[in-house]
C-alpha cells in the first residue's frame, strides 16, 4: 500500500479512538463522573497531539497530497473537513484550559478547603467542549469521505 495511503487509514483509525473516548468522557460527566470524565477527555487529547506530531513528520518525510489529481468535491470535502479540525483544536482548547482550572475546584475535588466552580465557569466550558465534540464528530466523518475518496484513485 502507498505509504500515505496507509498514514491516512492509520490517523482515521486515531480520529475513531479519540471519538470513543470523548462519547465515553460526555456519558461520564452526564452520570456525575468527572474524574473519569476527565481521564477519558484528557486520553483524547493526547491523541489529538499525537496526531498534530505525526502530521508534522508525515509533511517532513512524504510531503503533501498532490490535489491536482482530485475532483473538486473530494477537494471541497478536504476543506471542510479542515475547517472541523481547525474548529475542534481551538474549542478543544479553550474546554481543556478551563477544565484544568475547574480541575482545582469542587467540581473535581473532595477537599472542602478547595474553592466552589462558578457556574459560569461550569457553563464555559460545557459550551466549548460541546462545540469541540462536535467538530471533532463532523470531522471524523468528513475523514472517512476524504479516505474513501483517496481509495477510489488508487484503485481506479
Ligand atoms: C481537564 C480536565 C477536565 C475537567 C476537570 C472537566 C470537568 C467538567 C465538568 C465539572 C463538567 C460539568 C459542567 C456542568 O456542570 O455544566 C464538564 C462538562 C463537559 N466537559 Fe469537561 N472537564 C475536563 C476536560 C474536558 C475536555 C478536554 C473536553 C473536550 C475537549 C471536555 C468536554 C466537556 C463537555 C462536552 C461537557 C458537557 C457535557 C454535557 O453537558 O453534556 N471536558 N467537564
Amino acid at each position: 500500500m502507498d505509504a500515505k495511503l496507509a498514514y491516512w487509514t492509520a490517523a482515521a483509525l486515531n480520529m475513531a479512538l479519540l471519538m470513543g473516548f470523548a462519547a465515553s468522557g460526555v456519558r461520564r460527566v452526564q452520570n456525575g463522573q468527572v474524574a473519569r470524565h476527565r481521564r477519558r477527555m484528557l486520553t483524547a487529547v493526547a491523541l489529538v497531539l499525537a496526531f498534530v506530531l505525526s502530521y508534522t513528520i508525515k509533511l517532513a518525510a512524504l510531503g503533501r497530497e498532490d490535489l491536482s489529481v482530485w475532483s473538486d468535491a473530494a477537494v471541497w470535502t478536504l476543506r471542510f473537513h479542515e475547517l472541523c479540525v481547525f474548529t475542534m483544536l481551538i474549542s478543544g482548547g479553550l474546554a481543556l484550559r478551563r477544565g484544568l482550572a475547574l480541575a482545582r475546584t469542587q467540581a473535581l475535588m473532595e477537599d472542602p478547603d478547595a474553592p466552589q466552580a462558578l457556574p459560569k465557569d461550569l457553563k464555559g466550558h460545557g459550551r466549548a467542549g460541546k462545540v469541540a465534540v462536535l467538530a471533532a464528530g463532523l470531522g471524523f466523518l468528513s475523514a472517512c469521505a476524504v479516505l474513501a475518496s483517496m481509495y477510489g484513485r488508487a484503485l481506479s
